[in-house]
């Protein structure tokens, strides 16, 4: 359902043109969980961010389910991605002066009134994600682990196909950062959402289905939960 064709990105700094994305091959079936590991600088955020619609390959196609991203003008780009993607970051990026309800409707407002069938999208899934003793709460009140559960159900308040993840657990310690990955795990089995999912944490990677290994700008590996040397290479990471 995604598919990634000679992906490049280059970035204009003045005069200097660095070359960030140098050829991704990629082809992700729908519903499924990917992880995305490498080196900091070798284009993890950017290939997430072409993936989101928020910038544009500088050569090479970007289909999801059969829409040409890399085709769309911006606003074409910006109706598919609130319809289609949820974005999840490393830190949160919530309004902190609004309340935890206030922050998952938010994206709602952007098609008009909140109608009681969204409001009542927006109570189940402040359930879901475990905070309805806290949804009057304002953002700037709560830990970290706390937001990012926040953060999670925006991105899933429109039901999108594709959620996009990068670093969800990087700000958190290792015990909240498991709730999360449980949490997304839960949402995975449950919606079957694609997930990307960009992290530093062979733990985190260990929840997906295929582990994406980028260098320099490029695909170096793709290892697998099917093949035969999936765990050896789980250990081989973690050692
Ligand atoms: N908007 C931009 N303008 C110029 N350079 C950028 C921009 N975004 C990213 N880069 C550069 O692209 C490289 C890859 O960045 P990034 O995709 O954030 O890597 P990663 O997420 O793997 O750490 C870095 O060298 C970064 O400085
Ligand atoms: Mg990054």
């Amino acid at each position: 359902m995604i598919h990634l064709e000679k992906i490049e990105k280059e970035f204009l700094q003045g005069q200097e043109k660095t070359s960030v994305l140098k050829g991704v091959d990629l082809e992700i079936k729908k519903g499924e969980f990917v992880a995305v590991m490498g080196p900091s600088g070798s284009g993890k955020s950017t290939l997430l961010q072409l993936l989101g619609g928020l910038d544009v390959p500088t050569e090479g196609k970007i289909e999801i389910d059969g829409s040409p991203l890399h085709q769309m003008k911006e606003k074409e780009r910006t109706v598919f991605r609130r319809k289609n993607i949820g974005f999840v970051f490393q830190n949160y990026q919530l309004l902190p002066t609004l309340t935890v309800e206030e922050n998952i409707a938010f994206p709602l407002h952007a098609e008009g009134k909140i109608t009681s069938e969204k409001s009542r999208r927006v109570q189940e899934l402040i359930n879901s994600v475990g905070l309805k003793d806290v949804s009057n709460k304002r953002i700037n009140l709560l830990s970290g682990g706390q937001q990012q559960r926040v953060a999670i159900a925006r991105a899933l308040i429109q039901n999108p196909a594709v959620l996009l993840a990068d670093e969800p657990t990087g700000n958190l310690d290792r015990e909240k950062a498991e709730e999360i990955l449980a949490l997304l795990s839960t949402f995975h089995a449950k919606h079957k959402q694609t997930i990307i999912m960009v992290t530093h944490d062979i733990f985190a990677a260990g929840f997906a289905d295929r582990i994406i290994l980028f260098k320099n700008g490029r695909i170096d590996q793709i290892i697998s939960r099917k093949d035969d040397n999936y765990a050896q290479y789980l250990a081989h990471f973690m050692a």
